[in-house]
């Protein structure tokens, strides 16, 4: 078969797998890199860290980090196979201490089919083995259950010091005029206008994981309740709201205690 790719950083990256993440070769250098320049200002990743991304997709993000980790590693877990074994094949092969693992958790925007319910995942690392945990438009696809999940798993495996970067979509009412003032005029056309439950919204109720947004107040509960500390909410350009924005979605910077 005749895989066309997309030349990043020395790796060739099918551009099939890519757009399953969303978008295509136009904007990922762009996106990489600026996904990059996030992770150094707010959650700076030093050569000998453990690393864990949640979400890793086609590797966009591993990619770059294959240049600063050099004696630490770096684990990518994913719901998409064939993701999963292209990050393995090409990346692994070049990186050993990055490796790349399929969890058949069921999304049922990404792995309808998934045996393990996302409210009942353990990653397969030691507690308090992981320095960094990062995020790149993942929990912009799943609801609270299984965001509370994942957050009280983060707890378990941070160290002290440890950190995550998660991107988010985060909104008050506010918010939600200026993005469905806005909707027509941004790359993302977000409108939010269905509440899933107090503090959640649904961009497409035929499609709820299209896009789930949340108010400050249920991030303020979510990670209260996993025994983590919110230090940073980072705003984000897609409502069109913030003049100054770190991102295209926002974002959530939290430490372990
Ligand atoms: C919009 S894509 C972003 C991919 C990558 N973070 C990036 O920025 O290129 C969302 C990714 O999250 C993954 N995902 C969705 N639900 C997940 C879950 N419960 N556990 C792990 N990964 C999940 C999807 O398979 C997909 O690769």
């Amino acid at each position: 078969m005749n895989v066309d790719t997309y030349p990043y950083m020395g790796f060739n990256v099918p551009v099939d797998l890519m757009w399953q993440t969303g978008l295509g070769p136009d904007s990922f250098a762009a996106i990489s890199a600026a996904h990059f320049a996030q992770l150094k200002k707010w959650t700076p990743i030093k050569s000998d860290h453990s690393v864990l991304e949640v979400g890793c997709g086609i590797g966009r993000d591993a990619i770059p980090l294959t240049n600063l980790l050099q004696t630490g590693r770096y684990l990518g877990i994913d719901v998409l196979k064939a993701s999963i074994e292209w990050c393995t094949t090409a990346i692994t092969a070049k990186c050993p201490n990055f490796s790349f693992l399929h969890m058949d958790v069921r999304s049922s925007l990404y792995n309808p089919a998934g045996a393990v319910e996302p409210t009942q995942v353990r990653i397969p690392l030691a507690d308090r083995s992981v320095d960094r945990i990062f995020l790149f438009s993942v929990f912009t696809h799943m609801l609270r259950p299984d965001i509370e999940n994942y957050l009280s798993e983060f707890k378990r495996l941070l160290n002290s010091g440890g950190l995550v970067y998660a991107t988010s979509f985060i909104y008050d009412d506010e918010i939600l005029v200026a993005a469905r003032r806005n909707s027509a005029s941004t790359p993302w056309s977000l409108t939010f206008a269905y509440q899933h439950e107090p503090g959640c919204r649904l961009n497409d109720q035929n499609v709820p994981l299209h896009a789930v947004a949340f108010t400050r107040e249920a991030w303020r509960e979510m990670v209260g309740r996993s025994g983590l500390m919110l230090r940073e909410f980072l705003p984000g350009k897609w409502s069109g709201y913030y003049q100054q924005y770190e991102d295209g979605q926002d974002a959530v910077v939290l430490a372990a205690c």
